[in-house]
């Protein structure tokens, strides 16, 4: 089922998102439904509270765009309780966008490299290492879980010339290309 996505302004985003237990009734559902939305938004990835749930659950999904970047063939994860044990020191920039926070986009710095431990949707603890566009992707997502969205990261300038944009979303004064909340 497709769910409307929490845009901007909305006070869940924001929130520390809580752990799940991973046998919750329904997570499997939530998943699906997560994964329905992003698809449905043109997203690579979706974090539970963009669809209004305060879980610590993502998904992100590289496939869609793995002509422009070859190293996502594959790079479809669904991460259940994500949590880093370790980023690299060395940082990387890239030019960010949310389904949250539509039509803007900015340069973020984060680290290169990052290591996540979580559980997958066949409930295995895995311990994966990521790099690239991969590791923006998911320390983008990872963000949301802890009420951070990527326009909190950019510079002082840049978040003034946007500032007039996220007013727009706050007021709800734009027209979304999906379903908003
Ligand atoms: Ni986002």
């Amino acid at each position: 089922m497709i769910l409307p996505i929490y845009v901007y302004g909305q006070q869940v985003l924001r929130e520390i998102a809580k752990p799940v237990d991973p046998n919750m009734e329904g997570l499997d559902t939530l998943l699906n439904d997560m994964y329905e939305t992003m698809k449905n938004a043109d997203g690579v990835g979706i974090a539970a509270p963009q669809v209004g749930k305060s879980l610590r659950v993502v998904i992100v999904d590289g496939t869609d765009i793995a002509e422009d970047y070859p190293e996502l063939k594959d790079f479809k994860r669904y991460m259940i309780n994500p949590e880093i044990l370790e980023e690299s020191e060395e940082t990387s920039e890239y030019s960010e966008g949310c389904l949250s926070v539509p039509d803007i986009n900015c340069n973020v710095i984060r680290p290169s490299r990052i290591k996540v431990r979580y559980i997958n949707e066949k409930r295995q603890e895995v311990t994966e290492e990521f790099s690239g566009f991969g590791c923006r992707m998911v320390q983008h997502e990872l963000d949301h879980l802890d009420g951070h969205l990527f326009v909190d990261r950019v510079s002082q300038i840049r978040r003034k010339l946007i500032g007039g944009k996220l007013r727009k979303l706050e007021t709800r004064n734009f027209h979304p290309r999906y379903k908003i909340k």
